[in-house]
C-alpha cells in the first residue's frame, strides 16, 4: 500500500530495541503459523505461549479472534481485504517484537505474497520472522471442521472459503513444518522450543 503522508520520519529515542530484550532476557520474534482452517495454528500457538510464560518468557498471540473483531473489522475474505489483513497484522507484530515480545500469530494467510511481504518487513528492520506451517490435509481439516464452516462451505453458504472455493498456497520455504496429524501437541511445542532455542531467542 502506498504511503499516502508525507514529511513522515520515524522517531528515534534513547532506548534501542537492544536495551528492551535485554530488559526482558529475550529476542523479541515473529513465529508465522500458516495453514488451512482448522488445521491447528491456534492451538498450537495457545500451547506453546502457556510453556513459553511458565519459563518466564514475554509472548503474545496475533489472532482472528482478537483481529479481526478489532483493528481489522472492517475487512472480509477477497484476495484484497486479506492482503490488508496480513499486512497490518505484520505491522502490528513488528511492533510487538520491537518492543521485545515473541508474537505468535496464526492467520490462515493462503498468499504467498502477503507472507513473503511480512517477511521482508521483518528481514529489513532486522527482526526474526520464523514461518511454520501447520500442514494437514484438506481432508483432514474438513474432518475435523470445528466451527461447521467447510461444510457451510461445500453447501455454497460461505463464498471464497480457503480450500474449498478459494487457494491455498503452501509455504516453499517454511523455517518449519508441522504436520499436527501426525503429531502430538506436546511433540509441537518441542519443536518449536528447539528451534527458538537455536535461533537465539531464549538465551
Ligand atoms: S486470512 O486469510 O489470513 O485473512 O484469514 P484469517 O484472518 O486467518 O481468518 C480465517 C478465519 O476466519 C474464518 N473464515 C474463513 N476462513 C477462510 N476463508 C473464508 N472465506 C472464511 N470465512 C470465515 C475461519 O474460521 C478462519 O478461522 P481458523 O481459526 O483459521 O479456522
Amino acid at each position: 500500500t502506498e504511503q499516502k503522508a508525507t514529511n513522515v520520519t520515524w522517531h528515534e529515542g534513547e532506548v534501542t530495541r537492544a536495551d528492551r530484550n535485554r530488559l526482558l532476557g529475550q529476542k523479541g520474534a515473529t513465529i508465522w503459523f500458516t495453514g488451512l482452517s482448522g488445521s491447528g495454528k491456534s492451538t498450537v500457538a495457545v500451547a506453546l505461549e502457556k510453556v513459553l510464560q511458565s519459563q518466564g518468557r514475554l509472548a503474545y498471540r496475533l489472532d482472528g479472534d482478537n483481529v479481526r473483531l478489532g483493528i481489522n473489522k472492517n475487512l472480509g475474505f477477497s484476495a484484497e481485504d486479506r492482503a490488508e489483513n496480513i499486512r497490518r497484522i505484520g505491522e502490528v507484530a513488528k511492533l510487538f517484537v520491537d518492543a521485545g515480545v515473541i508474537v505468535l500469530s496464526s492467520f490462515v494467510s493462503p498468499y504467498r505474497a502477503d507472507r513473503d511481504l511480512v517477511r521482508k518487513l521483518h528481514d529489513d528492520a532486522g527482526i526474526d520472522f520464523i514461518e511454520v506451517y501447520v500442514d494437514v490435509p484438506l481432508a483432514e481439516a474438513e474432518k475435523r471442521d470445528p466451527k461447521g464452516l467447510y461444510k457451510k462451505a461445500r453447501a455454497g453458504e460461505i463464498k471464497n472459503f480457503t480450500g474449498i472455493s478459494d487457494p491455498y498456497e503452501a509455504p516453499e520455504r517454511a523455517e518449519l513444518v508441522l504436520p499436527s496429524h501426525q503429531m502430538s501437541l506436546q511433540e509441537e511445542v518441542e519443536a518449536l522450543l528447539k528451534l527458538l532455542g537455536a535461533r537465539g531467542i531464549l538465551p
